[in-house]
């Protein structure tokens, strides 16, 4: 088999796998019992929030995509439809019944703005070629913000058992830290797949516009970007921002970054977070 229809073979097992193996949580599971609400809500209220927000916000993601590939391959809907969207959505409506339940206001999602950039990127990827480029971009903010997640749950996951709340811990977090590998997996096979196809012009293009729009997930605005800050804190790796930003990247640095010798991180990456640090200081500060 070509190498193209390999890794199509293999996408479409992945995403058949995942629908089987990994439905959307079912409510009825999750207890939401808290011991001490007030010390949970302290601890990781804002992390909570953050993350049903971010979670929620699929349904904007989704918008958008389908602005920014007008036509896609048949397995990326499928996948974003049946499997991502269904489940991300889910993570949010629970994530935001728990922060109700400590008493906080439920998180804001924004679901329609579709930025200008974002539209001007969809025009131009009607054409084939470019639509390539953008393709391979959603994969590589897909592969980020994959790997953010499965970092933030476990870090979470660990803080909430040591704050002795076990039924959070295990019916809420860690039933939602188990579905976000399957999406990282997605989009390391896509990504790798695609980039073994880009012209050298499209691996330029995708290198300078990853350069110069890298966020950290759900980071929109400096507001949003500050709150990401907060959430390193509150999560304990704010002082370690570059060793985040080695995990999220790897595979990143690798493909884009090949030619790079010795490169540890993607400069963009490194940078973005500890920005986010600097603004949540600020903030606090001020
Ligand atoms: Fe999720
Ligand atoms: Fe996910």
């Amino acid at each position: 088999m070509a190498h193209a229809s390999l890794v199509e073979a293999r996408l479409a097992d992945h995403v058949d796998r995942l629908g089987h193996e990994h439905p959307p949580i079912d409510l009825a599971t999750v207890d939401y019992t808290v011991r001490r609400p007030r010390e949970l809500d302290d601890r990781f209220g804002h992390v909570l929030d953050y993350m049903a927000r971010v979670e929620l916000e699929v349904d904007r993601n989704v918008l958008e995509l389908t602005t920014l590939l007008p036509d896609p391959p048949e397995i990326d809907r499928r996948f974003y439809a049946e499997v991502w969207q269904p489940q991300e959505t889910r993570h949010g409506v629970i994530l935001d019944e728990l922060q109700v339940h400590l008493g906080r206001p439920p998180a804001e999602p924004d679901l329609t703005s579709v930025g200008v950039k974002m539209r001007i990127l969809g025009a131009l990827a009607h054409l084939d070629a470019f639509q390539d480029v953008c393709r391979m971009l959603y994969y590589l903010t897909g592969m980020a913000t994959e790997r953010s997640a499965v970092l933030a749950y476990s870090l979470l996951h660990d803080g909430v058992v040591e704050l002795g709340e076990d039924a959070v811990a295990s019916t809420v977090i860690a039933p939602i830290r188990r579905q976000e590998p399957g999406h990282y997996a997605f989009y390391q096979l896509s990504a790798r797949g695609l980039w073994s196809e880009l012209a050298g012009w499209q691996r330029w293009m995708v290198r300078r516009m990853r350069t110069f729009s890298f966020a950290p997930v759900g980071a929109g605005d400096e507001d949003q970007r500050a709150d990401f800050g907060e959430l390193m804190r509150a999560l304990g790796i704010a002082d370690h921002t570059d060793e985040f930003a080695v995990q999220i990247s790897r595979v990143e640095r690798d493909l884009l970054w090949a030619h790079r010798r010795g490169l540890a991180v993607p400069p963009y990456v490194a940078r973005a977070l500890r920005e986010a640090v600097e603004l949540a200081d600020a903030r606090r500060a001020g």
